[in-house]
């Protein structure tokens, strides 16, 4: 019985996470939290390109300065664009949820806890993924979210990225491997056709460190975590130093 009940467990597991992948997922990134650099160009990446639509409910500028090393000036100059919003505020949007329900048919969701809900590579790959479709509303669609209604924000940084039939090293879906050149022949490849204001390379950069940002936003304690971690270590061995030297000191007599 118990047997029977793992097996099934485990034929569970694959489905859910199809249910909760749909697409496939197909890059991959580590966050780095202790990259500051990245996590300030992230937070000013999110604060110009997508903060127009998606709030960070609870996550507040001063906690992210704070915890980025960025001065409050810096901060109030050039990532806080709405005269509604102070420095100690959560980083509210100004848009209504029902305007943009009608707007777009679908509300922008809050992406504080994104990074915990869909996992990094997962917002990674979404991002690098918009393509040229005329076919939608937005003219874009997306190979990780099937008609998504997000408009491709970050094409004037990307250009324009279309879906074409090329040969791919990556076996992609529905891709078959050319025997002769060791390479996938696919009409899934994404490729950019009309170049931006960012060569390829720098385009996955800056969305790492979005995504990086995202993942600091999902989870800010573990950053706070990371630093007091070494001090709580040192703290212990001192203080077993300290201990040793004083059992040492009141068991002399005694012997
Ligand atoms: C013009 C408004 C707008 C802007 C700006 C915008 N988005 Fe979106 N975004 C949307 C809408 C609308 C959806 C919902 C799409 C749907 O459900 O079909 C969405 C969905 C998403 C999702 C998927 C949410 C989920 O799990 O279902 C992510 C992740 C996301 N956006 C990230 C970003 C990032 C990062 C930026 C900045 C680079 C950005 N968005 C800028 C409108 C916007």
């Amino acid at each position: 019985m118990k047997k029977q009940l793992f097996a099934l467990l485990f034929a569970l597991v694959p489905l859910t996470a199809m249910a909760a992948g749909g697409a496939s997922v197909p890059y991959s990134m580590t966050p780095d939290l202790d990259d500051k650099a990245s996590l300030q160009r992230g937070m000013q990446l999110y604060t110009n390109y997508c903060m127009g639509c998606h709030s960070l409910e609870h996550q507040r500028f001063a906690r992210a300065a704070e915890d980025l090393g960025m001065p409050q000036d810096l901060v109030e100059e050039n990532l806080i664009f709405s005269s509604d919003l102070a420095f100690n505020d959560q980083m509210h949007i100004a848009m209504n949820k029902d305007d943009a329900e009608a707007w777009f048919g679908a509300p922008p969701p809050d992406l504080t806890l994104e990074s915990r809900l869909r996992g990094t590579d997962w917002i990674y790959s979404y991002l690098l993924s918009f393509y040229k479709d005329p076919s939608t509303g937005t003219g874009v669609n997306n190979a990780v979210f099937d008609m998504v209604a997000m408009p491709n924000v970050l094409e004037p940084l990307q250009g324009v990225q279309e879906m074409v039939c090329s040969e791919t090293d990556r076996p992609v879906e529905g891709a078959e491997l050319d025997p002769l050149t060791g390479k996938y022949q696919s009409c899934d490849v994404l490729q950019v056709t009309q170049p931006g204001e960012l060569e390829p390379d720098e385009f996955e950069e800056a969305v790492y460190d979005l995504t990086n940002f995202l993942a600091y936003v999902g989870e800010p304690s573990k950053l706070q975590a990371q630093t007091l971690a070494p001090k709580v270590l040192i703290f212990i061995f001192i203080f077993g130093v300290i201990a040793y030297l004083l059992k040492r000191e009141y068991w002399r007599d005694i012997h």
